[in-house]
């Protein structure tokens, strides 16, 4: 049976016992609402650990005050029902209060990586994401970290941070999971009606169209940022926050498509922010 733990000292605890015991613990954490994008991830711990810790958390401090906190998708109950059919040994499911009691002060930056693609324009999101995952990192103390490349820029300011702190966690990041027509599964998906929906489409279209440009011999980032511009714009509903072409470990814009360059976008339809990438070899 799935074991869920609310307090930190518990979870400390067990982890502390697994790793006595000399058992590999692999870990997932998310916010929650799983797809199949979540559900990879846990299938690769599965497979190379010996348990597996899920931690849903719906994190506060990664949110803006006018961003979708309150209305984010949750749906415990589901989640666990998923989560057992996976034999998922633990979920680690602290409330805010746990987390973040009334006297917290301390905050990680990763500096230089987290002010660029969707950090421009959600400051202080990532400052958020690296000071929970450092959190659980030290709650769970697992023994690697899975996380996806849908947000690739995500793994990118993680791996930087274990690095840089030298925490003793391996990070795997895997590939994007998308529906059959193409879409990155994400839990805002959810957000999206009908028409919304059908148009979210031309995102992931425009980053293979950059593809299909880039083999083709068109190497300038700013003719393959238009021609990507031009094609979404087409789309109703739909208003771009950036198109960066990049270096995938500096995030630097690069002039020229050389090399192993990521090509990343956020978008908004309707109200809902949409994030997608391509890294290209
Ligand atoms: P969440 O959006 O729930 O995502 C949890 C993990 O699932 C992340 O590593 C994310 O990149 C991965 N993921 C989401 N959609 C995916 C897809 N379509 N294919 C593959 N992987 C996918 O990311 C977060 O939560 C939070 O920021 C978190 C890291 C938990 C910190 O709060």
């Amino acid at each position: 049976m799935i074991k869920i733990i609310r307090s930190v000292e518990s979870m400390k605890k067990l982890s502390d016992g697994f790793r006595e015991k000399g058992l590999s613990i692999g870990f997932v954490p998310t916010m929650g609402y799983l797809h199949d994008g979540h559900l990879s991830l846990v299938k690769e711990a599965k497979r190379q650990n010996d348990l597996v810790v899920v931690s849903i958390f719906v994190n506060p401090t990664q949110f803006g005050p006018r961003e979708d906190l309150k209305k984010y998708p949750r749906d415990l109950k589901r989640d666990l029902k998923i989560l057992s059919k996976y034999k998922v040994d633990m979920v680690f499911h602290p409330s805010a209060g746990e987390m973040y009691p009334d006297v917290y002060k301390t905050c990680i930056e990763v500096k230089g990586l987290s002010d660029k693609l969707c950090g421009a324009s959600r400051p202080g999101h990532f400052k958020g994401v690296t000071t929970i995952v450092a959190k659980l990192f030290n709650i769970v103390k697992p023994d690697t970290a899975y996380f996806g490349e849908k947000d690739y820029q995500q793994q990118v300011i993680i791996k930087k941070m274990v690095k840089d702190l030298n925490m003793g966690v391996k990070i795997v990041s895997m590939p994007t999971i998308r529906e059959k027509d193409g879409l990155a599964m994400s839990s805002r998906n959810k957000y999206l009606n009908k028409d919304e929906r059908a148009k979210a489409l031309v995102i992931n279209k425009a980053l293979k169209f950059a593809k299909v440009l880039v083999k083709s011999g068109v190497k300038s980032s700013a003719r393959i940022r238009a021609a990507m511009t031009k094609l979404m714009r087409t789309a109703k509903y739909l208003k771009i926050d950036y198109v960066s072409i990049c270096d995938p470990e500096t995030l630097d814009e690069k002039r020229t498509v050389k090399g192993k360059t990521l090509i990343a976008t956020a978008v908004y339809v309707g109200r809902t922010r949409l994030v997608d990438n391509i890294v290209i070899k």
